[in-house]
């Protein structure tokens, strides 16, 4: 059975191996931001193994950010990537009117499964953890008027 639920503290350094192991050197995180109030840590669980993570960080009364979205290689391609988006857009939405997060342009995964979910280019990071990395801002609107 596969559950999406907070992240208990104790569990927490296991949760920033399973990111820094599936992300990015330029958005690993540290346990001390794992532990910060701004961030909400999920993870997806099968029959109780960590095999994913999420998390919603606090950015300004309207906004959030949709941060350390990764599923382990092997249970990739299942689905269990666009459940997590499903997850924190509820969640998400209870709590703010938009919704934001940033992708590496080389990213194909990545950017398919958030297209696909109404996320929207709202701006382009040039250059912005190497040299040759562009990043995309996508967004996603409670209303979608607001635009
Ligand atoms: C991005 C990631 C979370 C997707 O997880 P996943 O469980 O494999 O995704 P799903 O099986 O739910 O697939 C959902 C959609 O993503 C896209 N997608 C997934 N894998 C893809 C691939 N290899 N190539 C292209 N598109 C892909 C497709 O649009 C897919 O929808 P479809 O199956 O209807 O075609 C996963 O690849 C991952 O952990 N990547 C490493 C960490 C990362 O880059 N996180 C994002 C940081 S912004």
């Amino acid at each position: 059975m596969v559950d999406i639920v907070r992240a208990q503290k104790d569990e927490l350094d296991e949760v920033v191996e399973v990111i820094n192991e599936n992300i990015p050197l330029a958005k690993r995180i540290t346990p001390q931001k794992a532990r910060s109030k701004d961030l909400k840590l999920y993870v997806l669980k099968m029959d109780g193994k960590i095999i994913g993570c999420c998390g919603i960080r606090h950015r300004t009364q309207n906004a959030c950010e949709l941060v350390h979205g990764v599923v382990e290689k092997e249970y990739r391609g299942k689905g269990f990537g666009r459940k997590m988006i499903e997850f924190m857009i509820e969640e998400g939405f209870k709590d703010y009117n938009k919704l934001f997060m940033t992708v590496n342009a080389n990213n194909e995964p990545a950017l398919k499964l958030a297209s696909s979910m109404g996320f929207v280019e709202e701006g382009l990071l040039k250059h912005h953890f190497k040299q040759e990395s562009h990043v995309y801002i996508l967004s996603k609107f409670k209303h979608d008027n607001t635009r």
